[in-house]
């Protein structure tokens, strides 16, 4: 007998890319960062004291977003950070979302989206992205209470223009929340826009650009009145100690993570190229990861052999994505291996 929620029942749960239980694998299925965040951060967590230990963290988490403020150019009171985006994400919706009321969602796009509208038992409604994965027409004349748009997105790549962005919130009759976890691997960024745009919410972690998955901060930008919102509605002490000290040195070397971007950016040229040498469609990207369609069908048998070979890249058993690849941009030589493998695979 199942004692789980009625209408949790019929969720489909959100599904990360597999972590490999050995070693040996070349790891392109989840978007880290395939070098290492700075120096600073170790330093920063090696300060820590067996009293300071002892302790609980500052459940404001104040040194950090002042820090953020700083660095992003915004008040500290329109800081809001999380365990992740992950649960600034779960965050918004049980912030802003009534029973009645929708979530909408561009699709295809972050499968987290869709889970934590079902999750909530709020409604949900997706937005097909055109031909091209590429914000349609009717996404200017969509209703709902939350937004959520990926900016880049993934898995698609695609960035959305500022001022595109800037139409979307004044059309939306909700709050628009932009997820741009990848942005700092792209030419455009919405936080100019908080100033004008009153209902936009911009998304941020530390998980990519700064490599830092494993500490889990994500934080939101927007209307102090919205972050006061989210402050009353979060776990008293959701972000711990050491990832409070390890994301503030992160922003004190951005020079280190820029550095990181402009090497991750030139491999992903060499990537595209190599994918497309081989007879993929591969879709322009402003992200750490790339789109490849397979020109010959499922995708499926490519990502499972590839894996065989222990390289793990991201296959989506979804509408629109049946025949693509998603593969993170890593190393050189690891995508030069990658490039072999298919090479190999594929006899070409
Ligand atoms: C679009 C998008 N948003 C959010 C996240 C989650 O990031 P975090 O590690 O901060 O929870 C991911 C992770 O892959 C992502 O692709």
């Amino acid at each position: 007998m199942s004692y789980t929620r009625k209408h949790l029942a019929t969720v489909e749960g959100y599904v990360p890319g597999e972590q490999p239980a050995e070693g040996g694998f070349i790891k392109l299925n989840t978007n880290e960062n395939p070098y290492p965040p700075s120096p600073r951060v170790f330093e920063a967590i090696q300060q820590v004291t067996p009293e300071r230990m002892r302790k609980y963290p500052d459940p404001l988490y104040r040194r950090l977003s002042a820090k953020i403020a700083q660095v992003y150019g915004v008040k500290q009171e329109q800081v809001f950070i999380g365990n992740g985006s992950d649960e600034v994400l779960s965050l918004l919706v049980r912030t802003f979302v009534d029973p009645d009321e929708k979530v909408v969602y561009t699709y295809p796009s972050y499968v987290l989206y869709e889970t934590l509208a079902r999750l909530n038992a709020v409604g949900c409604e997706a937005v097909e992205l055109d031909e091209n994965f590429d914000l349609p027409k009717r996404a200017f004349s969509a209703g709902g209470k939350l937004l959520f748009v990926g900016n880049p997105n993934n898995p698609t790549g695609r960035g959305i223009p500022a001022d595109t962005m800037g139409r979307l919130c004044r059309s939306f009759p909700g709050l628009v929340a932009t997820d741009e976890a990848y942005a700092d691997f792209s030419n455009s960024s919405c936080v100019s826009l908080l100033r004008d745009c009153q209902n936009l919410m911009i998304l941020r972690t530390f998980s990519k650009s700064f490599s830092l998955a494993s500490i889990r901060v994500g934080f939101a930008l927007a209307r102090e009145e919205l972050v006061a919102d989210l402050m009353r509605m979060k776990d008293s002490y959701n972000v711990n100690l050491l990832s409070q000290l390890a994301a503030e040195a992160a922003l004190s070397d951005l020079e280190h993570m820029r550095a990181n971007v402009l090497k991750i950016v030139r491999t992903r040229t060499l990537l595209i190229s190599g994918l497309a040498a081989l007879g993929f469609v591969v879709y322009p990207s402003e992200s750490n990861f790339v789109l490849a369609k397979y020109p010959n069908g499922s995708a499926r048998p490519l990502y499972e052999e590839l894996k065989r070979r222990k390289i793990l890249v991201r296959y989506f058993p979804l509408r629109r994505l049946e025949d693509c690849l998603r593969i993170t941009v890593g190393t050189d030589g690891e995508v030069d291996a990658l490039l072999k493998e298919l090479r190999d695979i594929l006899k070409k």
